[in-house]
């Protein structure tokens, strides 16, 4: 594996098109991780849900900018974090609730962030009404669990939610 962190920042419109655009660019850059389908697919579903969140409830479909930010380290732990300077959430605890969702009028079910969380191994959420939202999501890929456990703890330990 090689030792140097690799980061990437990606900026784009707030437009369902660039939702796919999202997965293929996360799914390119893990290849270097050697993941497994399923890990890539874990990590595609759970970027697609910040994603739209981000479009729809975030700018409401109104247009914004949403960025992808995502960083490999040298041990191997994905870093993700889907940032949007929308309309925040007021209460952060409550809409990470299973089947919690604003918008039920239009069939969505509540499970956007439930999916990211047991997709990922840890997920943070950041947001102030008014002022946008970040979700930081991370994943340990296996050949390195040992030796990237003491960054697992520290983002937990770090209630911002950042290594
Ligand atoms: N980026 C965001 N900006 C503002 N509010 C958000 C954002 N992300 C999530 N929310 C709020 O959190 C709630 C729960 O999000 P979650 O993704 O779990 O469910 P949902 O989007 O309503 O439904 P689903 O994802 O199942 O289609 C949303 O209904 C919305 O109120
Ligand atoms: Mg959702």
């Amino acid at each position: 594996m090689n030792s140097v962190k690799n980061e990437i920042y990606f900026e784009f419109d707030a437009v369902s098109e660039n939702e796919s655009l999202a997965r293929v660019v996360i799914a390119a850059f893990l290849t270097r991780l050697d993941p497994t389908v399923e890990q890539v697919e874990d990590v595609k579903t759970a970027v697609s849900e910040a994603v739209t969140n981000a479009i729809i409830h975030g700018y409401k479909e109104k247009g914004g900018k949403v960025v992808m930010q995502a960083s490999i380290s040298g041990g191997g732990v994905l870093e993700v974090h889907i940032c949007d300077t929308g309309v925040g959430i007021a209460d952060i605890k409550q809409a990470m609730q299973p089947l919690f969702t604003t918008d039920a009028d239009r069939e969505r079910s509540g499970m956007g962030f439930s999916f990211m969380e047991s997709f990922m191994d840890k997920v943070s959420v950041e947001s102030k009404l008014g002022e946008g939202t970040k979700v930081h999501m991370w994943k340990v890929f296996d050949d390195c669990a040992a030796e990237t456990q003491p960054l697992l703890q520290a983002a937990v330990w770090n209630s911002d939610g950042r290594l």
